[in-house]
């Protein structure tokens, strides 16, 4: 039977096989498959494993710091890489979503090929690549296609001159988590909600600067931290808010305010392929609505998107 610790067990000890004294690599997003990943391969070859984290300027609100310290008190050899202003000076004038993505694919190798280099006799590069993954860039037709290859999977082998190491790439994502757990990752890591490797950047529907990137994260934080004081974080498969290329009249006190309108997506599904709006409570929305109003210089509107997938999709770009 399959279970969580014999998998740890057997593929650690293939791990050390295949490895032997040989430097990794690996590329963390903060998410659940490169955590997971990264685990399995540390306590396979502990400090020859060399991780690192890009900040490329579009994560959400402090999650950076966070993520950067929660690897660390795991034991993790990880480097953060503070490539903002690099990416915000690539991205400077590009509204086109293709366009963003691009630049945003681009830079992050660049960035993790220069760290990668500065590691003396690396070897292999190590993913977390899982099961889905395999099959979805295998196959021609679907959406899957065009977001890998913008993700961080594609690019960086070919570019690197690296042997691949994936230890994942016969799991679901359920059971990497149960993995993780038997791994003793924290929830926090996770039971994260799913968060695109372009970022807020294609959230911000428009070009990116970086006031722009401060006025989303500020909503965005709001809307997660209060699904999650209420409860409703695990309700949901995926949460964000989009910051519209639109201005609206409102009013402050007896000011007339012109400022920006955002909007909150929240959606449930198993796989990202399709996915259903979320009925949050009215009350929920109307708390989270005043207090993005109140709290976020900028922003003067809040809608709530309730379009489906198809025929919408989960980001707005
Ligand atoms: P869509 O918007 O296509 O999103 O319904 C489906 C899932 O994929 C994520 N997504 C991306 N992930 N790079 C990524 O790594 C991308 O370019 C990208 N575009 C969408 C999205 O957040 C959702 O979970």
């Amino acid at each position: 039977d399959w279970t969580p610790d014999i998998f740890v067990e057997e593929t650690v000890a293939n791990l050390k096989k295949q490895l032997g004294d040989d430097k990794v690599v690996l590329g963390l997003s903060g998410g659940v498959d490169s955590s997971v990943a990264a685990m399995l391969i540390h306590q396979a070859i502990g400090k020859n494993l060399y991780c690192i984290f890009v900040d490329n300027g579009l994560l959400r609100k402090d999650e950076f710091e966070g993520v950067l310290k929660s690897y660390e008190g795991l034991g993790l050899n990880v480097k953060g890489v503070d490539a903002k202003s690099r990416f915000y000076d690539e991205l400077k004038g590009a509204s086109d979503p293709e366009k963003k993505r691009k630049i945003i694919g681009r830079v992050f190798i660049e960035v993790f090929d220069e760290e990668a280099k500065s590691i003396k006799d690396v070897k292999w590069l190590g993913q977390g690549t899982i099961y889905p993954d395999v099959i979805e860039s295998v196959s021609v037709n679907g959406p899957s296609v065009t977001i890998k290859s913008h993700h961080n999977v594609g690019g960086l082998p070919a570019k690197m001159n690296l042997k691949v190491v994936e230890p994942l790439n016969t799991l679901f994502k359920d059971e990497v988590r149960n993995v993780g757990r038997s791994l003793e990752i924290p929830d926090f890591i996770l039971g994260r909600h799913p968060f695109p490797g372009p970022g807020l950047g294609i959230r911000i529907l428009s070009d990116i600067t970086p006031e722009k990137v401060r006025i989303l994260q500020d909503v965005d934080a709001i809307f997660i931290n209060g699904l999650k004081e209420e409860g409703l974080y695990d309700e949901v498969w995926q949460a964000g808010a989009m910051l519209l290329p639109v201005q609206s009249v409102g009013v402050m006190g007896d000011e007339r305010t012109y400022e920006n309108v955002v909007a909150l997506r929240a959606v449930a599904s198993l796989d990202g392929m399709t996915a259903d709006w979320v009925h949050l409570p009215y009350e929920f929305l109307g708390r989270i609505s005043n207090k993005i109003i109140n709290q976020v210089k900028g922003v003067n509107r809040v809608v709530y998107d309730i379009s489906s997938k198809p025929p919408a999709t989960i980001e707005w770009e």
